[in-house]
């Protein structure tokens, strides 16, 4: 359920490439799917269970000892997208409940648009998605077993979502900074930044 939305929430966000308000129209269409409480409590309740097990699984690693580095990857990739979740999570529910913000692309982008806050959310957003990339990759390069006939494809496995994703997250991070088109955020999105 997670990963079905976070597909979703990635492709919402490059739908931002044709403009705003192609990004807003997407989201309020992909809105009526995941902001049915039903499904945003599942959704949730499934990050949440994303998170603990991540945290299990992180425990029981060692992540200062010797490791092969895809290992290595694996368990650094992991704990940045754990730590980004609960953040992330927590600042848009913070967004809505606290700031009475419509938690939209401007609730994104506004950070990017006040001093300092953007050395901040460049590598915040931009090393989400790398991340995530990296994470799946190392889960279907060490799922497709390694014998001589698979190699080729396990090398793909893991380079071709890491690829994907340093695209993605670099397109998303240059939109919402302004950098493919002038953004006007509205005001109300800066000021919980002293905007
Ligand atoms: C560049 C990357 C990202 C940006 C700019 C971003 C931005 C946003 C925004 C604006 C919302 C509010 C959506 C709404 O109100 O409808 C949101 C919600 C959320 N995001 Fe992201 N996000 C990014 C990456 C991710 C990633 C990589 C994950 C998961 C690993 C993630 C997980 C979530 C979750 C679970 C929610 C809460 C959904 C809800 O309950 O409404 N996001 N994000």
């Amino acid at each position: 359920m997670l990963g079905t939305f976070v597909l979703v929430h990635l492709v919402n966000h490059l739908a931002g490439l044709r403009g705003v308000e192609a990004h807003l129209a997407f989201m309020q269409a992909a809105r009526a799917v995941y902001r049915h409480p039903a499904v945003e409590v599942l959704l949730l309740v499934s990050a949440a269970l994303q998170g603990l097990s991540g945290a299990a699984m992180l425990r029981r690693a060692r992540l200062f000892d010797a490791a092969p580095w895809m290992q290595r990857l694996q368990h650094w990739s992991g704990l940045y997208l754990g730590l980004f979740l609960v953040v992330h999570v927590t600042a848009v529910l913070a967004g809505r409940g606290v700031f009475d913000l419509d938690t939209t692309w401007y609730f994104a982008a506004a950070g990017f648009h006040v001093r300092p806050f953007a050395w901040f959310f460049a590598p915040y957003y931009g090393l989400a998605v790398l991340a995530l990339g990296a994470h799946m990759g190392c889960a279907l390069h060490r799922r497709l077993g390694s014998t001589p006939q698979t190699t080729r494809l396990r090398q793909a496995a893991l380079l071709l979502p890491m690829l994907g994703a340093a695209m993605a997250g670099g397109l998303i991070v240059s939109m919402l900074a302004g950098w493919l088109y002038p953004v006007r955020v509205p005001s109300e999105y800066l000021a919980p930044f002293g905007g």
